[in-house]
This record gives C-alpha cells, structure tokens and sequence, in this order.
C-alpha cells in the first residue's frame, strides 16, 4: 500500500490511501492551546478522542446526519471519505463561555437566549481570524446556499448532542464543528472531542473538556475518560 502524508493537524495526521476517494485518519496523543503555540505530549489522548468521535460520530450518523466517517479500523484510525474541507471553523454557542465571554464581558455560564454561530476562517498563519457570512461568501469560501445547509445542520447536530449529553449529565456549551464537500454535497467532518467542544458535568458545574488542559485545571486523560465511559453506558462500547 502506496501512502503518503496528506495533511498534518495539531491532534491528527490524515494519510491517503490506494482508494483514491479515501483517507486514513489517525489521532495524536497531543494537546495544543493558543493556536498550536502551547503544545504537550498527552499519552492516552489520542485513543480517547477517537473512541469518543468515533461514538458521537456513530450516533448522528444513526439519527440522520452525513458524516466522512467510514469505518473505524483501529485503535486510533479511522477511514474517512476524501472530502475538501470548507476552510470555516463553525462556532456554536449555547451558554456564555471562553472567547465569547472575554469579548462581550459576559459570565460565563450564562444561558443564551437562542445558540449562537459563529464562523472563523481556517488559517493558521492569520490566527483563524472572526469572519462574518458576507465576507465569506463575498470571498468566494462558502457559497450562500452552503451556508445555508451548514447553519441548519450545525443546528440540528447541536439538538441531538444537548439531548445525547443531557442523558449522561452533562451540559453542551459551546462546540466547533468543520464541514466538507464531498460528490456536490457538504457533510460533516473532522472530528467532535472535548477538545473541540465545552461539556460542563450538570451536578458539579466542572469542565469536563480541553479547558481542563487550557487553564491547567487538572488531568486531561482522566477527565476524558469521564465522557467517553458516561456516553458508554448511555451508547454501548463498540
Ligand atoms: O475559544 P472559544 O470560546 O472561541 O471556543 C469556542 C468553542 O470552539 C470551544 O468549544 C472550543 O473548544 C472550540 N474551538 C476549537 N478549535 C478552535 C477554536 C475553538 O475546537 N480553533
């Protein structure tokens, strides 16, 4: 098998395959804050982000949601179809948190009135810089009618997860979300972690995601481990 290294991330590398249309993901155990500029070796990460995606992912999947994931062929890997990644990082907000909160003078952990979204442009070298649907669209970076899809859906994926999240008593906060295009259509992508996302524990109100690594709050790995057993129980292993 002929593979080379097609794309290298701050918590996965994306290798090609033969199958043309196909990718080989494979998480890292690392962790990154400010935008890679903090950066540490985490054993363990890398297996729990994937057996927590690979779930998340299984369960949109079952509840309507197109996603890149084919099938999970190890510890760590994944096939997943070759799509072009839309270079939009999708921001929604349920309660008051992190960037939002800092911006807008706003305590954290107040609940919004309607979710938020928010689009931030996929670039390493600017930052991932704030950008709103008419400079991306008038950028040629999504067209309106995908912005269109990519709201409704980042809405209803954010209706499952509060519902699937509520069963293991968490709360969703705020999560990131990455869509690509794939035979004409735009599906979801990526991957869904605590390190893209904020899952507060409803009884004790504490971070059970990558804030947890962002502020020093504690061991990452055993507060991962927390997620991935809750929604275990509530999904099955697998
Ligand atoms: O930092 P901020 O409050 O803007 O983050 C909002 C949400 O987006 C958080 O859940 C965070 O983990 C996620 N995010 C991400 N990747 C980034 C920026 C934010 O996954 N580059």
């Amino acid at each position: 098998m002929s593979e080379t290294l097609f794309y290298s991330g701050k918590a996965k590398d994306v290798f090609t395959t033969d199958d043309q249309n196909v990718l080989r993901m494979v998480y890292k155990d690392q962790a990154t804050a400010l935008n890679g500029k903090r950066k540490e070796q985490i054993t363990g990460k890398g297996l729990l982000n994937y057996q927590i995606s690979k779930l998340i992912f299984k369960y949109l999947m079952a509840n309507g949601i197109e996603t890149h994931l084919i099938e999970n062929i190890s510890a760590t890997e994944q096939l997943v179809k070759k799509v072009t990644i839309v270079p939009l990082e999708v921001v929604l907000r349920n309660v008051v948190a992190g960037s939002f909160a800092r911006k807008f003078g706003q305590a954290p952990g107040k609940r919004l009135a309607t979710p938020i979204i928010e689009y931030y442009y996929k670039n390493d070298a600017l930052d991932d810089p704030a950008i709103n649907i008419s400079q991306a669209t008038a950028l040629g970076i999504v067209t309106p009618a995908e912005i269109e899809v990519i709201e409704k859906q980042t809405k209803q994926i954010n209706q499952l997860l509060i519902d699937l999240f509520d069963r293991a008593d968490i709360d969703l906060i705020d999560f990131k979300l990455e869509f690509g295009r794939y035979d004409g259509r735009l599906i979801l992508a990526d991957e869904f972690s605590p390190d893209n996302c904020r899952l507060w524990d409803q009884t004790t109100h504490e971070s059970l995601d990558k804030d947890v690594f962002r502020l020093n709050k504690g061991d990452l790995v055993s507060v991962y481990d927390v997620v991935l057993r809750r929604l275990e129980k509530i999904l099955g292993g697998s």
